[in-house]
């Protein structure tokens, strides 16, 4: 049996949290660091071991910070330096590190080299971004479809080009193939190292290399085509990411994870594999984008056993390879309870422990999206006009106004995926906007927050809260959880997912019913001797016929 590496990241747990939801200290509506800096505690009784911040730089905010115009400043509306140095320090002294966001695809347009770059086509800046001719007059140079609806080229009126922009309009792509753009990132990349953070988390960072030829992609909708096969894993992507690893991350003890949309578990083995010199892990997508019917929009929960088969996929094909990361959602993705869980109030406690239990038992680093250990659920809109997210907004422009749905079915696919529900304000308490804000919060507060919230499950031994905690204990004492084998049982069973961990002569059997039915189950095994290390319906012996009540889950250790 090969025992990996033993490495401190993967034995973390992550938090993430996305600033302006967090919690606001001044009463602006926005979260900000001084926020953060007061919740420091209740993250270190979680017992997380770093905190994955989104975005904190200057920014317009068009894209809520993913829009960076300065990286060497914060955002106004977040605080200074100094608070962001205070926040540096004071997590420090709690045993938190701090991972920060590198979003290097592309700038704001509002960049100072964006500025520049557009002035003319005679200046130092003028190839850090990737621009190009129209095909006839007024033409785009292909066919491209933003990831937020739209072509994804703009034209420029005063450098009299097209711009390449992946995301919106106001987040031009860099020209990665310029070793000076690379340059200037790397140093960039120093300037946070040398203040002290501990990681990076990469922005749909295998979009880096592009296509040189940018051909046109495979037609979508009738409108545009697929940018896909010339842009992600692209053709330079590894040379640039050992360049950034010799250049700087070699030099530090980091934590990093790229986020890796379309990525297959071959790449995956290249990105974060154990020699390879690239990064420590990376986010897979296979799980959070089944099903999407028009792109990622669906309204329809994944079947278990594809969701078994996507998980178990990557726990068998990186094992020895490559380090996994383990996630149900994070600010790009609904609710996990809502999800992959059951949110109905009888439910929605016991199966985000399910959840839990079901993640954080495979092997890899998890992440814990804010408000995600107190079971938070998606926000009940009704009306478009409630979404404030950029990605939602365009595509119920796009796919609503082309006829391509009729408004009450995106409607239905916009509460089930929209970005927005995970970026809801934070539930601190049953105050006046959950203990968020004391002014008005840019975005609603669950109607929920009165039954929960941080103050009522921090006060509650049996609650989300609770639950995630011990998870995070049990970690730290076995750690059979982080380096053991996985082994997937009962691939066909619809409502169970079963599996196996294996360390030396130490197992773990991890059962989570994923149904709100009672299930009968035959144990795989007879067990004479075992301990239950965690359950979220007090099992406390096996019988070899056993009922499994809606949702339930239990770790047994033999
Ligand atoms: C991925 C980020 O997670 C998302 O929030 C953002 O909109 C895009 N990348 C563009 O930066």
């Amino acid at each position: 049996m090969r025992k990996n590496k033993e490495t401190w990241w993967k034995e973390a747990v992550v938090y993430q949290i996305y600033p302006r939801s967090f919690m606001d200290s001044n009463g602006d509506g926005i979260g900000d660091l001084q926020g953060i800096i007061h919740s420091l505690d209740y993250l270190a009784d979680l017992g997380v071991d770093v905190i994955w911040l989104s975005p904190i730089y200057d920014s317009p905010n068009d894209d809520n910070g993913y829009d960076i115009r300065d990286y060497q400043r914060i955002m106004k509306e977040f605080g200074t330096m100094d608070d962001f140095d205070m926040l540096l320090e004071q997590a420090h002294q709690k045993g938190l590190k701090i991972m920060m966001d590198l979003v290097v695809n592309h700038t704001s347009d509002e960049h100072e080299w964006f500025v520049k770059s557009r002035q003319n086509t005679d200046n130092p800046y003028r190839d850090y971004y990737i621009w190009r001719e129209g095909k006839k007059s007024g033409l785009e140079p292909n066919n491209w479809e933003s990831c937020f609806s739209g072509s994804a080229w703009q034209y420029d009126e005063t450098r009299e080009m097209f711009y390449l922009h992946l995301f919106s309009k106001k987040q031009p792509d860099l020209n990665w193939e310029n070793s000076r753009v690379r340059h200037a990132v790397y140093d960039m990349m120093r300037w946070w190292c040398d203040k002290g953070i501990d990681g990076f988390r990469m922005d749909v960072i295998n979009m880096i290399s592009k296509d040189e030829e940018l051909p046109d992609g495979k037609n979508i909708n009738g409108l545009f085509g697929d940018f896909s096969p010339y842009v992600m894993n692209g053709p330079k992507v590894h040379e640039f990411l050992r360049e950034m690893h010799d250049e700087v991350l070699s030099h530090y003890d980091l934590m990093t994870v790229g986020e890796t949309p379309n990525v297959t578990t071959e790449e995956a083995k290249k990105y974060a594999g154990e020699e390879t010199n690239e990064l420590n892990m990376i986010f897979q997508f296979e799980h959070v984008e089944f099903g999407g019917e028009i792109g990622k929009w669906t309204d329809k929960k994944i079947p278990l056993v594809e969701l078994k088969r996507i998980m178990s996929k990557w726990q068998t094909e990186l094992e020895g390879h490559a380090w996994n990361s383990l996630y149900w959602n994070n600010h790009d993705q609904p609710r996990a309870v809502s999800r992959f869980g059951d949110d109905r109030p009888q439910y929605r406690e016991i199966s985000a422990k399910m959840l839990a239990t079901c993640l954080h038992f495979m092997k890899g680093t998890p992440y814990i999206y804010q408000g995600e250990e107190l079971g938070m659920t998606n926000y009940p809109f009704s009306q478009i006009d409630q979404f404030k997210d950029i990605e939602s907004i365009n595509a119920y422009k796009e796919i609503v106004g082309n006829q391509r749905l009729e408004h009450d079915q995106m409607m239905s696919c916009l509460r089930f995926k929209s970005r927005d529900n995970a970026r809801t304000p934070m539930q601190w308490s049953n105050n006046k906007q959950g203990g968020f804000t004391t002014g008005k919060p840019w975005l609603p507060v669950n109607p929920n927050k009165d039954e929960v919230n941080a103050e009522v499950e921090v006060n509650n031994p049996n609650s989300v809260y609770h639950y995630y905690k011990k998870i995070i204990q049990l970690r730290k004492k076995h750690s059979i959880i982080v380096y053991g084998d996985y082994e997937l049982l009962e691939e066909r069973h619809e409502q169970l997912f079963v599996y196996r961990r294996c360390l030396e002569n130490e197992h773990l059997l991890v059962l989570c019913n994923f149904s709100d039915e009672v299930i009968k189950y035959k144990m795989p095994m007879q067990l004479e001797q075992y301990d239950v290390i965690i359950t979220n319906n007090q099992r406390k012996v096996l019988e070899s016929e056993m009922e499994l009540q809606p949702y339930e889950a239990f770790v047994i250790k033999y």
